[in-house]
């Protein structure tokens, strides 16, 4: 441990001078060849992904791409990773009265979805993984309950083998929201390969971006043929102009959720770094979290599968909700922030609005303050848990920096 030197919040020197490279894993690789691949779509002057003057059927390749880097026979490209989970949902079949079991932990878009494929979100606490707890989730297993959906927050893969084990006992689906955790596997099986169906995010923040994009991945032609007619109007269409989809899902009434071309030629190129980004982000992890390991009074997150981690953050527990605000608060006056001005946080700190937790999300659920109790598991844990966000842009000195101001922060608070 450190010996004790003044905090920069108590009038100390900073462990550095400023701000830590912000986590945005994809963008952060964007060169000449995303460049050179949106160019090619503009000369062509077709940006739409069915057809187009000069048409290259990019989107049309990357999801080719996509199902080879899974292993599944279908892959969709859509509009966002929100759009996803609605499609997925939709393709499911999730309508009016069904519920889906969603974690406590996620992001905003998981109740969402559901609510916007005419569902019931039916919330399941986190354990000390942070991800779903199989046990609550078997609890909150009704006769609606049509899905579960397992969310790899965090690049930290969910329990899969109890979650697919309740799945199957209970003649449900197993939806895996992969948008945090892409390139993460559980049991040397790509995460997205579990699930009947899985969702990705190609947003800012994700392991490959296009600023805005997503992605499903399934096995089963019915699911498939159902979002694709979901994504683009709900209608067929597609199978007229490609004989080879011959649709036999029945129509329905659907969305606008169509990748363009100008993204897809962006994630095409993404694709081809993702192992390098990767394996800068799970080296940079693993040197942090070994540079921390040593310190009493701080428990890692439980990982259900450590060799699968995608490695995009660093969580540990305090022992209270006070040291581990503190400790948010003095990480930050040591300069080890970034610029997003979100990280380092408190998983569940009740004075910040943050996306991720059940409690920020009222739009969705009226009056959760009332029935926080039921919930008491996932809020103890959460309150408690400091994140860092884990760049694969860190460099030796950004290393070093976090390790000391850890071990200095700790020495005061714990
Ligand atoms: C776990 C999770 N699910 C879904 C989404 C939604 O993705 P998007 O922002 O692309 O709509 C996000 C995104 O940020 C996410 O973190």
């Amino acid at each position: 441990m450190a010996k004790k030197s003044k905090l920069a919040a108590e009038g100390g020197n900073p462990v550095r001078s400023g701000p830590i490279p912000i986590m945005h894993p994809g963008a952060g690789y964007i060169g000449k060849e995303e460049i050179d691949a949106v160019t090619e779509v503009l000369k062509a002057k077709s940006m739409y992904r069915f057809y187009g003057p000069h048409f290259l059927n990019i989107t049309g390749q990357f999801e080719k791409e996509l199902t080879r880097y899974f292993g599944k026979k279908n892959a969709l490209a859509v509009s966002s990773g929100t759009a996803a989970l609605h499609t997925a949902l939709v393709g499911l079949g999730v309508g009016q009265g069904d519920e889906v079991i969603i974690p406590t932990y996620a992001w905003v878009s998981c109740p969402d979805a559901v609510v916007a494929a005419r569902g019931t979100p039916v919330l399941a606490n986190v354990d000390d993984s942070l991800t779903l707890d199989p046990s609550d989730v078997e609890s909150k297993i009704t006769s609606r309950t049509k899905a579960i959906m397992a969310v790899h927050i965090r690049g930290t893969p969910c329990n899969l083998d109890a979650l697919s084990k309740i799945a199957d006992d209970y003649g449900i689906a197993l939806l895996e929201d992969v948008a945090q955790a892409f390139g993460g596997s559980y049991h040397g099986r790509k995460l997205g390969t579990y699930g009947k169906v899985a969702s990705l995010s190609f947003q800012l923040n994700k392991m490959i971006s296009a600023g805005e994009g997503g992605a499903i991945i399934t096995d089963d032609r019915q699911i498939y043929e159902r979002c694709v007619m979901f994504h683009d109007v709900g209608t067929p269409y597609r199978s007229w102009e490609d004989k080879s989809l011959k649709f036999e899902a029945e129509p329905f009434p659907g969305v606008n959720y169509r990748m363009n071309e100008v993204s897809a030629a962006i994630l095409r190129e993404q694709m081809k770094k993702v192992d390098w980004i990767i394996k800068d982000i799970k080296r940079n992890k693993a040197r942090v979290k070994k540079g921390i390991s040593d310190i009493d009074g701080i428990t890692f997150r439980r990982l259900n599968d450590p060799a699968g981690e995608a490695g995009i953050s660093l969580v540990f527990f305090t022992k209270t909700p006070e040291q581990a605000i503190k400790f948010k608060k003095d990480l930050r006056a040591e300069n080890i922030w970034t610029t997003s001005g979100s990280y380092p946080a408190v998983v569940y700190d009740p004075m910040t609005n943050d996306g991720h937790v059940f409690m920020h999300w009222s739009q969705v659920f009226k009056g959760i303050d009332r029935v926080k109790k039921r919930y008491s598991q996932s809020i103890d844990l959460m309150s408690r848990a400091v994140h860092l966000d884990i760049s694969p842009l860190l460099t030796e000195k950004d290393i070093d920096d976090i390790v000391e101001a850890v071990h200095k922060v700790a020495a005061a608070v714990l």
